[in-house]
């Protein structure tokens, strides 16, 4: 299994802007680290300029979501194929700020993945429990939940990834152990294997939530951690380019 890292602007971005970032990236992977996958997921207005910007590099672009209709009346939605035709090959999905800020259930994550899942995207879908959650030592039971109702059936064969994200550690500085994340990780590596069976252990399982340059590598060592999921430290290339050549070689 290779390790992925995911740069997930979130809503930052604008053209030039987003066109330097991007080719940065390129241009300081090079010929390096061929055995990282390397992934940017701008706002859906960047896309298909992206998408244009890295053609020809090992770099692939996704959106940060997708609705789970291929067309019709949702106005101000975009749908899986639409990402497809702008040039995405993967799409973020039930990020912790979505199920926030627009009310995404597990049901309706799991809709888009089949969504993204039909047009040919590979989906990552996040979960993570709150600081609450954790306190009152729900958080594995949180995550399973997520994972059992997020998930859809081919999930596992079209190797899908999955993004812990533990919603107290997003845009905090804050992270937990590597104890907690190894712990986590195991719990999410076990559900995957029991629900898919040999298809659960090619999954990959990303850790996000304050990954930068200085945290990277003891992160990216912990056993069932696949790569990271990167928010802020995605928008300024050194500092993206760092974790990427934090990543293992191999992941065991
Ligand atoms: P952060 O965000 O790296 O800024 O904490 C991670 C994410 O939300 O994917």
């Amino acid at each position: 299994m290779r390790p992925l890292i995911a740069g997930n602007w979130k809503m930052n971005g604008l053209g030039s802007e987003g066109i330097r970032l991007a080719r940065a990236v390129c241009e300081g992977l090079g010929q390096g680290y061929t055995h990282v996958d390397v992934l940017l997921c701008p706002p859906f207005t960047l896309i298909e300029r992206v998408a244009r910007a890295v053609a020809g590099s090992a770099v692939a672009v996704g959106g940060q979501d997708c609705h789970p209709k291929t067309s019709g009346a949702h106005t101000g939605d975009v749908s899986a194929p639409m990402l497809k035709d702008a040039g995405a090959t993967w799409v973020i999905l039930g990020h912790s700020e979505r199920r926030a800020d627009h009310g995404e259930t597990n049901a309706l994550v799991r809709a888009k993945a089949e969504a993204a899942l039909a047009a040919g995207l590979t989906p990552i879908v996040c979960v993570g429990e709150t600081l609450a959650e954790r306190d009152a030592g729900r958080a594995e039971a949180v995550v399973e939940a997520q994972l059992a109702g997020s998930l859809p059936e081919g999930f596992a064969a079209a190797q899908g990834v999955v993004a812990y994200e533990p919603v107290w550690a997003i845009g905090t500085g804050r992270t937990p152990s590597e104890a907690d994340i190894g712990a986590m990780h195991a719990a999410i590596r076990a559900r995957l294997a029991a629900r898919f069976g040999a298809g659960g252990q090619g999954v990959r399982i990303l850790y996000g939530g304050s990954v930068k340059a200085a945290n990277a590598k003891p992160i990216l060592a912990v056993p069932e951690v696949g790569g990271a999921l990167v928010g802020g430290a995605s928008l300024h290339a050194e500092e993206f380019l760092a974790i990427v050549a934090a990543a293992p070689v191999a992941l065991a």
